[in-house]
């Protein structure tokens, strides 16, 4: 966060997990989100009342110009690609002067994301967000740069298959999960940073 931050929207915010999880690292912080899907942004409000969620396509924004300090995409851009300059422009247009948009994205060149384009079509999306595609499509827009911050996403895909455990299979996919940690840590000193397998970029408004 900008030091001082105010206000973070996230855009596609899906059941709200990502603002959930701000809310209790950033007390001081008015966290607002958008979702096109309805019945998640009534999930959103049901988890959290104080988050100020809306429902909204992320290239029509209800919001006037320059009013958040951090705008957030997570897994957004790969679901609206077609659209993802638009998307950009209208996520910076909220932004205050100072402010800035956080965008995280799976690197679309590594081999997990491959093979999840390649079984789930809502997916496919990810063919547009290597490290490359992103940073261009950022300093199109402003000040862009890009930081890789998770080697691999196999505990994410696992638990995107099997789903996050309920009480009654916790015990059986524990050590499944146990396993996969480790790999990840395995893979995080061996692999180097730059074929890391999710990105972060940050785009300051020109
Ligand atoms: C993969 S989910 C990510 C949810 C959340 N950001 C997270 O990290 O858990 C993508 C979300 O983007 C939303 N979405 C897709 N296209 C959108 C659009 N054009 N405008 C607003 N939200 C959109 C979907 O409804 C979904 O909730």
């Amino acid at each position: 966060m900008p030091p001082g931050a105010q206000r973070l929207l996230e855009v596609g915010c899906g059941e709200g997990s990502n603002l959930l999880y701000l809310r209790e690292r950033l007390p001081g912080v008015q966290l607002f989100g958008a979702d096109f899907a309805e019945a998640k942004v009534k999930l959103v409000h049901t988890a959290d009342a104080t988050c100020g969620a809306v429902c909204a396509d992320a290239t029509r924004l209800p919001f006037a110009g320059a009013q958040f300090d951090v705008v957030l995409y997570r897994d957004l851009l790969h679901h609206v690609h077609w659209a993802r300059d638009e998307v950009v422009r209208e996520g910076l247009r909220v932004v205050k002067p100072g402010g800035v948009l956080v965008v995280v994205e799976p690197n679309g060149r590594r081999l997990l994301n491959r093979v999840f384009r390649w079984l789930y079509a809502a997916e496919r999306g990810s063919a547009d967000t290597t490290p490359e595609q992103l940073l261009a499509l950022g300093q199109r827009h402003g000040q862009a740069r890009i930081e890789y911050i998770e080697a691999t996403l196999l505990v994410r895909a696992v638990g995107f298959v099997l789903g996050w455990p309920p009480d009654r299979r916790q015990a059986l996919l524990r050590p499944l999960y146990a396993l996969a940690s480790i790999w990840e840590k395995l893979i995080e000193a061996v692999i180097p940073r730059r074929r890391w397998a999710y990105l972060m970029m940050l785009v300051e408004a020109a």
